[in-house]
């Protein structure tokens, strides 16, 4: 079966990022000159998503406005003759077939993704995290679609980690199925070094089974007093294969000031209006 739908789940707090996310959702943090989230979104159509569901939850209202039309600046842009940017403002309406759901209460990502529920259905689907930037070509969810067609089962992003950041990530066991390609044996949110049984951590793409669904149900909370996806796929490895793709490529944690400070300045450098000026900027400024 094709998949076609997209979950993004952008209703966290963002506690890595304050102050900057007290008021402004970590999803809408621009890097160059646009939000983070509509790389994601541009990368999901990308990967040939159709349809576009956003988890939000209070206060974060401003992710669907990013994503309406705005008339009023329209015809403000038309007026002064900004058509560059009119064109560029109603693009982002046109992207992709998106539709919001409110997740009432932040209750750990599992419980974003099981709020989808009714609006994926019966069917398999591809979950983005607004936060993990990748640098691949192809897309990543594009790659690790081509595994989900081959082996038929759910596929989680892998990154081999340093041994002392395990406790960052949720850690798998696995044994290798071809190049790149891990069969899932266990998974552990967020292990100390020495609990760790492995170095590779799951990253945010995901191609989801429709059953994750049930497992989630049967979630207890887990570390932090949240559902985890991580404790869900655990659950669903017990009646499924799950399985890893090791990405070749970079990977940006933009939901930590670092991460998102290292990502602007790769994307700023290829930007194509201010790549050039920016580099020269660089260049005098290691200079001096
Ligand atoms: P993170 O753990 O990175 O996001 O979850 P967070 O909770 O907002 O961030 P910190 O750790 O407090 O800084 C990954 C993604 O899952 C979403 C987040 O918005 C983020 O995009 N998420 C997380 C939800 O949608 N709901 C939740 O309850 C938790």
């Amino acid at each position: 079966m094709e998949i076609r739908k997209a979950v993004i789940p952008a209703g966290g707090w963002g506690t890595r990022f304050l102050p900057a996310t007290k008021a402004l959702p970590k999803e809408m943090l621009p890097l160059a000159d646009k939000p983070l989230i509509q790389y994601i979104v541009e990368e999901a159509v990308a990967s040939g998503m159709e349809q576009i569901i956003i988890v939000t939850s209070s206060g974060k209202s401003v992710i669907e406005d990013h994503f309406n039309r705005n008339f009023e600046l329209e015809s403000v842009l038309q007026q002064k003759g900004e058509l560059e940017l009119l064109g560029e403002v109603q693009r982002i309406a046109a992207l992709a077939n998106i539709c919001f759901i409110s997740q009432q209460e932040p209750l750990g990502l599992g419980q974003a993704i099981l709020a989808t529920r009714e609006l994926v259905g019966d069917e398999p689907f591809a979950v983005f995290l607004p936060d993990d930037l990748f640098d691949t070509e192809p897309p990543l969810t594009k790659q690790m679609l081509e595994v989900y067609r081959r082996y038929k089962g759910s596929v989680i992003a892998l990154w081999r980690v340093a041994k002392e950041d395990t406790k960052r990530y949720g850690i798998v066991k696995a044994e290798q199925a071809a190049e790149r390609v891990h069969r899932i044996l266990d998974m552990v949110e967020k292990p100390a070094p020495e609990e760790a049984p492995s170095d590779l951590a799951i990253l945010g793409r995901y191609i989801l089974t429709p059953e994750i669904f049930e497992a989630l149900r049967g979630t207890p909370l887990g570390k932090g007093g949240e559902i985890q996806l991580t404790d869900g796929l655990a659950l669903l490895l017990k009646q499924q294969a799950i399985y890893g793709y090791e990405l070749e490529g970079t990977y940006y944690d933009a939901g930590k000031p670092l991460g998102l400070l290292k990502a602007s300045v790769a994307l700023g450098l290829r930007h194509p209006r201010m790549g050039a000026d920016f580099r020269e900027y660089l260049k005098k400024l290691t200079r001096d």
